[in-house]
């Protein structure tokens, strides 16, 4: 034990390694939004967080003044609209989690949001290249198929790219598809963790209840995987032009971000689905995926394979490839066109 810590007395030695091992600062990027408020409050009440940087064009000041108040360890700061104090608010941030962007309207697919999201992405990429090329960057903002490589080009274009440090958040996908599991079985939703694989929208979300034992049938089968691959659907229309998911968003945001600092924290085991520069599928020119990922504190630890299908499910994943290539290649071309 070195001089210094010889000289603390036992309370401050509590204090001194319980902040040491938690020392984590997370940024959000659009934190004033629908999903950024409740995910800053969410992180607010998270220990393992202990200074909270929040950043949106708009009220993200006001915003920390209120969470501010809430008497947990953590700092809160709120930053202004500027390229300046956006800088500041990722600078010695160990995550970075990006909800900033345009929500979906009734009748839209998350890839009509891509003229708007794609350059609000990139130009905050660039800024936390610059200012906090480590950290580690979850991305929210839709349509995430194409803004993870999106945010994956402007690193690279930056020689910061590190593929182990960059995830797409895929999280609510795999919530929704074990609690409406548990609406059909009787079970307690908190208890079910359907395999969720692929990308987030659509045709591209391809729950595998068969690796949970399930089997379900026919129509059944049909109308559970369609409620998963557009759940966010029943939420947009009954929010009737108001905006998309954002609370349940929030949780899952707030659990995959919990996920992270376990695994960066020491926790072995940490495994959660995220879209991810991936090898599963690259031959089929697929280059990012979603599929079980194992944490570590550097990220990415290991890929999981996507395991035993159905041949339901193996005609799901099919058509899943197809779109996500389209996606994925849309992103990178918009960055090689608007760099
Ligand atoms: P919102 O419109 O309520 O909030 C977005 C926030 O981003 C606003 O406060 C806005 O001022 C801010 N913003 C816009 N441009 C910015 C910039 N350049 N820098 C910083 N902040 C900026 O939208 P909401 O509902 O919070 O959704 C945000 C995104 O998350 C949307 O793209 C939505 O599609 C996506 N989403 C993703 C999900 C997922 O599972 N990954 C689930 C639900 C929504």
């Amino acid at each position: 034990m070195s001089f210094a810590r010889q000289m603390l007395g036992a309370t401050q030695r509590r204090a001194f390694s319980a902040s040491a091992r938690q020392a984590s600062k997370v940024t959000v990027l659009g934190a004033a939004g629908g999903i950024g408020q409740p995910l800053s409050l969410l992180l607010k009440l998270n220990p393992r967080v202990s200074k909270l940087a929040l950043y949106d064009i708009r009220l993200a000041p006001g915003v920390a003044a209120d969470i501010g108040h809430i008497n947990t360890k953590s700092e809160v700061k709120g930053y202004d609209a500027t390229q300046s104090a956006l800088h500041e608010a990722l600078e010695g941030a160990e995550i970075v989690v990006i909800p900033a962007g345009v929500p979906r309207k009734p009748g839209m697919t998350r890839d009509d949001l891509f003229n708007t999201n794609a350059s609000i992405v990139r130009d905050l990429a660039k800024a936390t290249a610059d200012a906090a090329p480590n950290a580690k960057v979850l991305i929210i903002s839709n349509p995430v198929n194409s803004t993870v490589p999106i945010t994956a080009e402007v690193f690279k274009s930056k020689g910061v790219y590190d593929p182990k440090k960059l995830f797409g958040v895929t999280t609510l996908d795999v919530v929704r598809a074990s609690r409406f599991i548990s609406e059909l079985k009787g079970t307690d939703p908190s208890d079910e963790k359907i395999t969720v694989v692929g990308g987030h929208s659509g045709a591209t979300i391809v729950p595998l209840l068969s690796q949970s034992g399930y089997s379900l049938e026919g129509e059944k089968l049909d109308s559970y995987v369609h409620r998963v691959q557009f759940g966010g659907d029943e939420v947009v229309q009954a929010k009737g032009g108001a905006g998309s998911a954002t609370l349940s968003m929030a949780m899952a945001g707030a659990r995959f971000t919990e996920s992270l600092l376990k695994a960066s924290q020491g926790e072995k085991n940490v495994i959660e689905p995220t879209f991810v520069e991936s090898h599963l599928y690259k031959d089929q020119g697929v280059t990012y995926f979603a599929s079980n990922v194992e944490l570590g504190p550097n990220g990415v630890e290991k890929i999981h394979p996507v395991g035993k299908l159905t041949a339901h499910e193996q005609g799901l994943l099919d058509a899943c490839l197809k779109d996500l290539k389209g996606n994925i290649e849309k992103g990178v071309k918009f960055v090689k066109e608007n760099p």
